[in-house]
């Protein structure tokens, strides 16, 4: 099985508020038609989540947030989550969608269902889940990132390989040359803060990839811009990206 996060940054214009970026959905879509065996997806926020829960300034913690916050991000979710399902549907990759409603209560995994997600994905049905405004009990609420059920799904059904979908070639050494690191294993990095990402950016990302590799799964950043790319990642052409190793 293979995990795919579709990050916001690659499938919306994070520049423009509830902008989707329709062309790019479209190709990376009709590649993953290539892809023989079972797949799960998981997509981000970008310019429709993250944009609300930054305007009502919502986080990864668990606090009493505005309810009229709570209800936006989550709306505009679902409407991002639709344009990527009929993305799905238009090049007949027979989405399910599955908000984490589904498998996550409060902030913990519910074991049973995510065996169940992985059931419907051999069935060649393509779980389609998100980031979300999730309720946390106690009149509490948070943002449960992509990037997190990333982890909570690769962590009960051990994927051949978690692929996370960006609009840059992977992670890079040196920023002003550009220099691609191609693969890590167990070493320490260090990413400097966005202030503007509510969810942390590619801090994040990196924790949670470096998470997920720790329990000696291979994890991979890959520009969806060039989606050829996740392919050969999966048919273990080549990876033309960022491999971290278990
Ligand atoms: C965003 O999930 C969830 C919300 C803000 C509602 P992510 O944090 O995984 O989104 P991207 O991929 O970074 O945009």
């Amino acid at each position: 099985m293979i995990l795919i996060k579709l990050g916001g940054s690659i499938i919306t214009n994070k520049e423009k508020a509830t902008t989707p970026r329709p062309n790019t959905l479209d190709n990376i879509v009709r590649t993953l038609k290539k892809i023989e065996e079972p797949i799960i997806i998981v997509h981000g926020g970008g310019s429709f989540g993250h944009y609300w829960s930054v305007k009502f300034k919502m986080h990864t913690k668990p606090a009493k947030y505005n309810v009229h916050g709570v209800s936006v991000v989550k709306n505009s979710m679902v409407e991002l989550n639709k344009i990527i399902l009929d993305s799905f549907l238009k090049y007949k990759l027979n989405p399910y969608c599955l908000p984490p409603t589904d498998f996550v209560i409060g902030d913990k995994p519910i074991r049973k269902k995510i065996i169940e997600i992985e059931k419907i994905a051999k069935s060649r049905l393509i779980p389609v889940t998100f980031g979300d405004a999730l309720w946390y009990g106690q009149k509490k609420s948070y943002i449960l990132s992509g990037d997190r059920i990333m982890t909570i799904l690769a962590t009960i059904l051990k994927p051949k390989l978690s692929i996370f979908v960006l609009n840059i070639d992977g992670l890079y050494s040196n920023l002003k040359t550009k220099k691609l690191i191609n693969e890590l294993k167990g070493e320490k990095l260090l990413i400097s803060k966005s202030s503007k990402d509510v969810t942390g950016g590619m801090r994040r990302k990196v924790e949670e990839a470096t998470k997920i590799s720790k329990q000696g799964l291979q994890v991979f950043f890959v520009n969806g811009n060039k989606p050829q790319r996740i392919i050969d990642a999966v048919k273990r052409k080549k990876f033309y990206g960022t491999l971290f190793r278990g």
